[in-house]
């Protein structure tokens, strides 16, 4: 036997050779149950629209976003997380279609619980740029700035509004300072401290929410580097979560996921709660658009990406590829 070097027993490749040999000492699977499905519901549309820069995700309807959510249940995956779309004369300065009970958002929640009542975590996004006409996370005070204080008393009672609408969880992604700590009491104040928190903790300003905008019609003139974090600080997003867990987090996240691997295995080196992911919509459009292309093996790719987002530290991933890879997972056993 031909051997190398001076150590003849040191054969990593040994633990290669079979497809039963590299299951057994994979470190990281994936299972249906990691994946939470991020899906658009727009106000006002008879058919679903398709979204052109994410190529097999669609603006929903009420009713076929009440397909989508059954088809996740089957599937297997763990959880929701509802956009709203309103329609554009309902924008405002103020977001008012967001706290609105029956905005689209509140009544997209009511139809998904009712559609799947506890078989699956139906998720909401806390934000106001999908119903600001400005765009922005948050309202501006008289100079055009992001107002915090302002902003915080608007996310209470759109946590409010939403948990009365049959949240499981909120999702709090507008990072403004001391939004977990306003949220967790305003659920309390109503007595809804069954209603969980996933902290958007470390969200930074990235160029790869680009389809994200399309998506959801935003208004956004500018970008969002007063609240959203800069993709150069690591640093930065222990302080963030600090804080997070602090006010009352459940759970923390990660985003986007793919550029900032290294964020979430620190992140999730240092907490006990668990860490999610956003697989966001420009790492969607990236693979998707490449595979059209013909220069990528899509659904490797796709595995490979969501791999190596578990094997950083994420527990759960949101991905636009939920159902689809829940799916394949199930068939490939
Ligand atoms: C804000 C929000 C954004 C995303 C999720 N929540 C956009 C932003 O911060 O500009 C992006 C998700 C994606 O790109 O897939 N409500």
């Amino acid at each position: 036997m031909t051997t190398y070097g001076s150590f003849p027993g040191t054969r990593p490749r040994r633990l290669r050779t079979s497809p039963v040999m590299r299951r057994m000492v994979a470190e990281t699977r994936l299972h249906p149950a990691d994946f939470i499905l991020p899906a658009f519901v727009r106000e006002g549309v008879a058919e679903p629209v398709p979204i052109s820069s994410m190529p097999g995700v669609v603006q929903h309807t009420r009713d076929s976003l009440k397909k989508a959510a059954a088809e996740a249940v089957a599937a297997g995956v763990s959880g929701i997380m509802l956009f709203g779309v309103p329609e554009e004369s309902k924008k405002d300065g103020v977001g008012t279609a967001g706290t609105d009970p029956d905005g689209i958002l509140q009544v997209a929640l009511r139809d998904v619980r009712a559609e799947v009542g506890d078989d699956l975590l139906v998720m909401s996004d806390l934000c106001l740029d999908e119903f600001t006409d400005h765009g922005h996370c948050g309202v501006l005070d008289d100079q055009g700035r992001v107002d915090n204080d302002a902003t915080l008393e608007r996310y209470a009672e759109m946590a409010q509004v939403q948990a009365d609408a049959g949240a499981h969880v909120v999702g709090p992604s507008g990072m403004m300072d001391g939004q977990i700590g306003v949220i967790r009491d305003a659920l309390d104040q109503i007595g809804r401290d069954d209603v969980a928190i996933l902290a958007y903790t470390a969200k930074y300003a990235s160029a790869f929410y680009g389809p994200f905008r399309e998506a959801v019609g935003s208004s956004l003139q500018g970008d969002r580097r007063t609240y959203q974090q800069d993709p150069a600080n690591l640093r930065e997003s222990m302080r963030e979560l600090e804080l997070d867990l602090e006010e009352g987090a459940d759970m923390v996240m990660v985003k986007p996921a793919g550029p900032y691997l290294d964020v979430l295995a620190k992140v999730a080196d240092a907490v006990d709660v668990p860490v999610v992911a956003y697989q966001i919509s420009g790492e969607y459009a990236m693979i998707e658009a490449a595979a059209e292309k013909g220069w990528i093996d899509r659904d490797k790719a796709i595995l490979e990406s969501l791999t190596g987002i578990r094997r950083a530290g994420a527990r759960t991933v949101l991905t636009y590829w939920a159902t689809e890879v829940a799916q394949q997972l199930n068939s490939a056993r």
